[in-house]
């Protein structure tokens, strides 16, 4: 079955666009997982970014504590975060590049270029029992790299396939790509998740990718609860991944 895990950081967006600099606020990104996992959701994804602009270290603190599924940490390769991941050890860190001025995160890691720290790194998580996945575009090459670093997971990276998605022509390279990558982490032994830019409109397409185990789904989902409730939001999303032949 294709697990479906909500990113939350755009609830606490909204809470820190009021309460930037306090200790609570409204929306509250706690509140919100409960209710992604009571409508289904296999998992709980947020990320930690170093400027903290949404979800903050107290959120993660909290979500580790009250999280039933699986908490999924996002986060750049740095000591500070890299430490601080490792004491709250959640069930698994995805490793994402960052850039401060980005609204969200563009490109997928360059894992070629950096074989030796990315595979220091994914040791001393997996030392601490998390399992280790990393954010790449569907390209063989960093397929490889990732394989080769000894990451548990990828994380195709479907920005583009999202933003092509009404070409197309675009659209179907885009998924050709996707299904060559997918494909390819399956024979080095590496398991696929997916994300970025999914939503009601074009998930269905991504049916034909194989081999994906997770979808991990945020700016959709937190957007359409604002007119049919989060619970609601999450059971179309499950429902629109039901069938998924794998
Ligand atoms: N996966 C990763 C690694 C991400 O960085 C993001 C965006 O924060 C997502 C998934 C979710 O993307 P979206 O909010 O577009 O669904």
């Amino acid at each position: 079955m294709l697990k479906l895990g909500v990113n939350i950081d755009h609830v606490a967006t909204l809470r820190e666009a009021r309460y930037h600099g306090k200790s609570d606020g409204e929306p509250d990104p706690v509140e919100a997982a409960r209710l992604c996992e009571s409508a289904g959701a296999h998992g709980i994804t947020v990320h930690l970014r170093e400027d903290r602009r949404h979800i903050q270290e107290r959120d993660v603190w909290k979500l580790r504590e009250i999280i039933k599924t699986r908490l999924n940490l996002e986060m750049a390769n740095t000591p500070e975060i890299l430490a601080l991941a490792i004491r709250i050890k959640p069930e698994i860190v995805c490793l994402v590049p960052e850039r401060r001025q980005e609204v969200t995160t563009e490109g997928g890691l360059e894992v070629a270029g950096q074989v030796k720290p990315l595979s220091d790194t994914r040791k001393k998580l997996n030392d601490a029992g998390i399992e280790v996945s990393l954010f790449i575009a569907p390209d063989l090459r960093q397929v490889e790299a990732s394989a080769e670093v000894g990451a548990q997971f990828i994380e195709l990276h479907t920005g583009a396939f999202a933003e092509h998605f009404h070409q197309s022509h675009e659209r179907v390279a885009e998924l050709d790509r996707l299904v060559a990558a997918a494909k390819q982490a399956q024979q080095l032994g590496v398991r696929v998740n997916a994300g970025h830019g999914l939503n009601y409109e074009n998930l269905p397409s991504l049916h034909c990718v194989p081999h994906l185990v997770e979808l991990n789904i945020g700016h959709s989902i937190v957007s359409r609860s604002i007119s049919v409730g989060l619970t609601t939001a999450v059971e179309e999303m499950l429902t629109l991944m039901r069938g998924y032949a794998g």
